[in-house]
């Protein structure tokens, strides 16, 4: 018996992981383990044998079983010690910072204008910002000599030298993209262009890059109603209240009749609410398309007549969103985006506003 409890104790206590701890176990107490082997000796014994090595069978069996857990309780601390060595954490630190942009509000109002007219039947057109002074001009029935011309207070690429051709421009107006789209697709049409359009000038209001959506609609019968009812329907949406408009006659060279359409305003306390009282608000420059215009974009004007209108981005959003200074849009300075921006998710509705 001392003999099986030297052996065993010190198996176990050198048994080096739980594989080897349950190949000593079954050795010795197992079915056919030497312990086991030992207590069915007590089978054949005397009763008065059975007596006295009852319990020394069962004492021994005892310790080492006893020897056992407490060998794999120790194993298993020494596991979990190393693996708490091996994934320490320091939950104190402080997490990595996610720097989370936010959308330009020229983006966000790009995208609500865009879904509003897209619910209305017009699909994007697009054009460059580096145009042709006949794109820009010219076939927007604005010739060389055209007074209005110098109103536009233009930026000119340079020509090389010798190269008398009329210099391309940074668009001064979104449009050309009209005399584009009518060339890309021809009649019935009906598209928006918004993107960025460029004028020499500089100050609370006006940035020497800023942004217009235009908006054409052409077919047989479209008239000045069409043209109206459009825009109201798309201010309503757009503000989320009805809006009324009001058409004053106007003059631009790429439209007749044309009108300067104003949008119904409040001012209360210095502040201004769309949509209510009795004060106007310029918004847009809009006409049926002059004969001129359509002939450059190669339709036939006894055919088609079409509305054209031309739209301030910045100004609506500026109005919109109770945005005071428009140079404010270009600084790119983080405390305005932050605080002006729109979080990835709002995503436009045709109701006006967000859905956060
Ligand atoms: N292009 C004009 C501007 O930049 C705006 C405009 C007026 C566009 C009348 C139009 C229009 O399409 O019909 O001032």
């Amino acid at each position: 018996m001392d003999d099986l409890r030297q052996k065993y104790l010190g198996l176990v206590s050198r048994a080096a992981d739980e594989a080897a701890l349950e190949e000593v176990r079954l050795a010795a107490l197992g079915k056919k383990g030497e312990v086991s082997l030992l207590m069915r000796t007590l089978g054949q014994m005397s009763p008065e044998e059975r007596q006295s090595a009852g319990p020394k069978f069962n004492a021994l069996r005892n310790e080492i079983d006893a020897a056992l857990k407490a060998r794999k309780e120790a194993l298993a601390d020494a596991a979990l010690d190393a693996r708490l060595q091996a994934e320490w954490l320091d939950v104190t630190l402080p997490g990595r910072p996610r720097p989370a942009g936010t959308i330009h509000p020229v983006s966000q109002v790009t995208e609500e204008v865009t879904a509003i007219f897209a619910d209305m039947g017009f699909r994007v057109a697009e054009g460059p910002q580096i145009e042709s002074d006949w794109y820009n001009f010219d076939a927007l029935n604005l010739a060389p000599e055209h007074p209005a011309r110098q109103e536009h207070d233009t930026f000119f690429m340079a020509r090389a030298e010798g190269d008398n051709r009329p210099p391309h421009v940074l668009r001064t107006h979104t449009s050309p993209v009209q005399i584009r789209a009518m060339q890309a697709q021809g009649a019935p049409i009906r598209v928006i262009a918004p993107g960025r359009v460029y004028r020499m000038d500089m100050d609370q209001t006006h940035s020497p890059m800023f942004h217009q959506i235009e908006g054409m609609a052409i077919d047989r019968d479209i008239s000045m109603a069409n043209l109206k009812w459009v825009l109201e329907e798309f201010f309503t949406a757009f503000f989320g209240v009805k809006v009324k408009t009001r058409f004053r006659a106007s003059h631009f060279p790429f439209t007749e009749p044309s009108a300067e359409v104003d949008i119904q305003c409040s001012w209360v306390g210095g502040q201004l609410k769309i949509g209510e009282g009795d004060g106007w608000m310029e918004v847009l420059g809009s006409g049926m398309m002059h004969p001129k215009v359509l002939k450059a974009g190669g339709i036939d004007p006894d055919e088609w007549q079409g509305f054209a209108f031309g739209m301030g981005i910045d100004r609506i959003a500026m109005l919109k969103y109770g945005i005071p200074d428009l140079r404010a849009f270009f600084e790119s300075d983080l405390r305005w985006l932050r605080h002006y921006g729109f979080a990835a998710l709002d995503v436009p509705t045709l109701r006006g506003g967000v859905n956060r």
